[in-house]
């Protein structure tokens, strides 16, 4: 039977393949989200999607009164938490702001759920919260550690959530530790959508592709890699949503937590990447290479037999599927800017 889901940050890039991925799971869906990092017209889209009217709460996880009131008008069973600020860089500049939002926001998400009786809770981790290391693939007991104010608020998502967990034993918790997000769904109506330049590859990629951004900068290959970028484990996204849904029910059925990634298992370099997207566009796309991007890493992929294991979760979706979807999606939204 389905649950109801408060979905903060739902209107966001994994949040809105996510919110597809629950309704089709049979779950009632509420999102919540400011929309400091999303369009307004993602509430239309998912509805084109779903074929069914999108509950929205336009609210900030920093407003305590408003979460205590969106907790009173609706009985939910679960929330699954995505809002956060996510620009690795900008987290360093911004250290303040970034704190704030990714850990005080999950302090009063956590607040306002144990006054409502809410106790099940699925949390954006990432692999950055894995401690550089020589030993590939990262497995969940791998050291953990951080690099950037960015790292250090999931780092501490995660510590907080081991705190909360010890003193009562209704709450359960499921932390997904994703790798790199990629790809868009399949309807194109839905997709990564940067507001700038983008700091991730398969967005600037796709902004090359459609003629946005001259060139893709290479950073750096002289890695000790096979073609010497770097290597990364991407994900499709709507593999990633999959996730969240096997991990709500996890976290029903059981009323355990768990912890775990959500990667395929192997890595790609951007050189393959670059090429996998000319594929999916349909002409080769231009690069430079340019010097390494400070604290990048030359290569890492996560171990994803504890998902198999804990959720029965395992990616479906290679490469030209990421980028055949994101090509469609950015190819679509090309002509229609934010505003
Ligand atoms: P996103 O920016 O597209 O989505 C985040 C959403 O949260 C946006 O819609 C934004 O408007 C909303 N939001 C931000 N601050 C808010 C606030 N104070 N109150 C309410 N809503 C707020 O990012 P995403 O890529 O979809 O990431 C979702 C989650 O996954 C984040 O927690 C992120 O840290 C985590 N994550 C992302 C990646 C990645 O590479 N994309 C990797 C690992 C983990
Ligand atoms: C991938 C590869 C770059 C851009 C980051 C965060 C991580 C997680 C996901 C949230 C690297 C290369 C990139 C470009 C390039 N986020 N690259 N030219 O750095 O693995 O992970 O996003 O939790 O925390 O650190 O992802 O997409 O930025 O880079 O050559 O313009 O592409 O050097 O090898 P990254 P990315």
């Amino acid at each position: 039977m389905g649950s109801r889901i408060l979905l903060t940050g739902g209107a966001g890039y994994i949040g809105s393949h996510t919110y597809v991925a629950l309704v089709e799971a049979g779950h009632e869906v509420v999102i919540l989200d400011n929309f400091s990092n999303a369009r307004d017209d993602v509430p239309a889209r998912l509805e084109m999607i779903t074929g069914h009217p999108v509950a929205v709460e336009r609210a900030d996880v920093l407003d305590k009164a408003a979460l205590a009131r969106i907790f009173a008008a609706h009985r939910f069973d679960a929330v699954v938490h995505f809002a956060a600020l996510k620009a690795v860089g900008e987290s360093v500049q911004k250290p303040l702001e970034y704190i704030e939002t990714n850990v005080a926001g999950l302090l009063n998400l956590l607040g306002a759920m144990r006054d409502a009786g809410v106790f099940r809770l699925v949390f954006s981790s990432s692999a950055t919260v894995y401690a550089e290391s020589e030993v590939m693939p990262l497995a969940e007991d791998a050291p953990r550690g951080y690099a950037s104010t960015y790292a250090w608020t999931k780092l501490a998502g995660e510590q907080i959530l081991e705190q909360v967990a010890r003193s009562d034993a209704r709450w359960a918790f499921g932390v997904l530790r994703y790798f790199n997000p990629a790809g868009a769904h399949d309807t194109g109506l839905i997709g990564e959508d940067p507001q700038d330049i983008p700091n991730n590859l398969m967005p600037y990629i796709a902004k090359v592709a459609v003629g946005e951004l001259p060139a893709l900068n290479v950073f750096g290959n002289d890695y000790p890699t096979p073609d010497g970028t770097g290597v990364r484990d991407y994900i499709h996204v709507v593999d990633l949503a999959r996730g969240h849904a096997l991990s709500l029910a996890a976290l029903i059925a059981t009323g355990r937590g768990h912890v775990v990634n959500l990667g395929t298992g192997r890595g790609y370099s951007v050189m393959e990447m670059l090429a996998a997207y000319s594929r999916a566009c349909g002409r080769d796309l231009p690069h430079a290479v340019a010097p390494r991007r400070d604290g990048d890493l030359a290569a890492y992929w996560g171990d994803p037999r504890l998902a198999e294991a804990e959720l029965g979760f395992r990616a479906a979706r290679d490469l030209d599927d990421m980028c055949s979807t994101s090509w469609g999606w950015i190819s679509r939204r090309a002509n229609a800017p934010r505003g």
